[in-house]
């Protein structure tokens, strides 16, 4: 990934921060946007979850500027945690995520561009792969 893209990235995220409502409204977005996404979240602790996600943002951030340290520990844990056997989040819920996502940086980030909008879907989806290719768990599949 270019290191333009990952500088456009992160100073979008600086500014989408500093809007103390940021992940409120992203989890508004998205909840609304399936019964399938607000029916797993039922029972969340909203103040946690969303420091939670800040974190990961981060990682993936780094996970995107460097790829070749290969998956880092904490995202083979959230990958874990969504996978089959536990969220079981499939394929589809994480097309809702990236739109609700960027939607939310849309409203967010006073200077948001296509620009903007394609560097957030570029480092969003180093993730996205990740938690999807990683579904089933991280050991099977991979026998030769
Ligand atoms: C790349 C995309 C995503 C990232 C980076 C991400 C990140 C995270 C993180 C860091 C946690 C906290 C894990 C923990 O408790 O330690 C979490 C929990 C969770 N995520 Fe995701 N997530 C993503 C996509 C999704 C999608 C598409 C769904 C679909 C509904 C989802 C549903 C949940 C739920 C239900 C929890 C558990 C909440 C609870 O503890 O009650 N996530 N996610």
């Amino acid at each position: 990934m270019s290191p333009i893209t990952l500088a456009v990235f992160e100073a979008s995220l600086m500014r989408c921060e500093a809007r103390p409502d940021f992940f409120d409204v992203f989890y508004e977005k998205f909840l609304s946007s399936s019964p399938e996404v607000a029916g797993k979240f039922a029972g969340t602790d909203f103040a946690r979850q969303k420091e939670l996600l800040r974190t990961s943002l981060h990682h993936l951030l780094l996970v995107a500027r460097d790829p070749k340290q290969g998956p880092d520990p904490y995202l083979e844990e959230v990958a874990v945690r969504h996978g089959a056997g536990g969220l079981a989040i499939g394929a589809h819920m994480y097309d809702l995520w990236l739109d609700s996502l960027l939607e939310t940086v849309r409203t967010c980030d006073p200077e948001f561009s296509r620009d903007i909008e394609g560097a957030w879907e570029e480092v969003m989806m180093v993730g996205i792969h990740y938690l999807c290719a990683n579904y089933e768990g991280r050991h099977k599949g991979h026998k030769g």
